[in-house]
């Protein structure tokens, strides 16, 4: 892994912004625009920004919080605003702002913020040092610290993930849990 221990980037000089109309052809069968269509537009916008930062080439490992909790009309111009919350050693975790606005009337809304940990690779495919960041405002700094406390909770989560896989079930304790779930047995 190539070390340069004084290289430091602030947030401002990657930050990225992409601007998109939502045209028909985005839409679902319910007229809304479809989730993948903004997942890829989400994942573009974390690319370019992690690659600014890493002045390289860099792959999408994982995506967190992605909830679409309010649809994004057709006609309207979407912006998504990316930027480094946080680096690790090859890691960079991008913070993904969406905002929908209305062209007609100006209306603004911001629909949801996702977090898309992305790697810097060298030219041989091998993981490569990023630069360190410069926090230039309490925001930044609370972004840095919110993005490791998430990093934290999902160690948590993918050790007590692998715990369900091995535990051991009783067929009494199984059928107590499923009591008042809506699913009927019939084996
Ligand atoms: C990303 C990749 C290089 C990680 O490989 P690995 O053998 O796990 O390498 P490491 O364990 O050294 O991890 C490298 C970094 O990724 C981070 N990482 C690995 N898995 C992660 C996960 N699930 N979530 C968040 N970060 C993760 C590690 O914490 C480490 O960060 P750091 O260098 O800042 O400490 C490898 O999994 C890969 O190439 N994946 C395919 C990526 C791709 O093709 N994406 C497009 C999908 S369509």
């Amino acid at each position: 892994m190539t070390e340069d221990k004084k290289f430091y980037r602030t947030v401002k000089f990657s930050q990225t912004t992409i601007t998109e109309l939502m045209i028909p052809s985005y839409a679902n069968f319910g007229g809304k625009i479809h989730g993948g269509i903004l997942l890829s537009l989400m994942d573009k916008a974390a690319y370019a920004c992690a690659s600014k930062h890493s002045s390289g080439y860099c792959v999408t490992v994982s995506v967190d919080t992605v909830d679409f909790l309010q649809p994004i009309e057709v006609g309207e111009l979407v912006a998504l605003i990316a930027s480094v919350h946080y680096v690790g050693n090859s890691s960079m975790v991008i913070g993904i702002k969406v905002i929908a606005e209305n062209v007609h009337t100006s209306t603004v809304r911001h629909t949801n913020t996702s977090y898309f940990t992305m790697v810097s690779k060298d030219q041989t495919d091998q993981i490569k040092k990023v630069p360190g960041l410069i926090l230039e405002s309490k925001e930044e700094v609370k972004n840095f610290l919110d993005a490791m406390k998430r990093k934290e909770i999902k160690e948590f989560y993918k050790k007590e993930l692998k715990k369900l896989g091995d535990e051991p079930h009783s067929e009494e304790h199984d059928m107590d849990l499923l009591k008042h779930e809506r699913c009927q047995i019939v084996h």
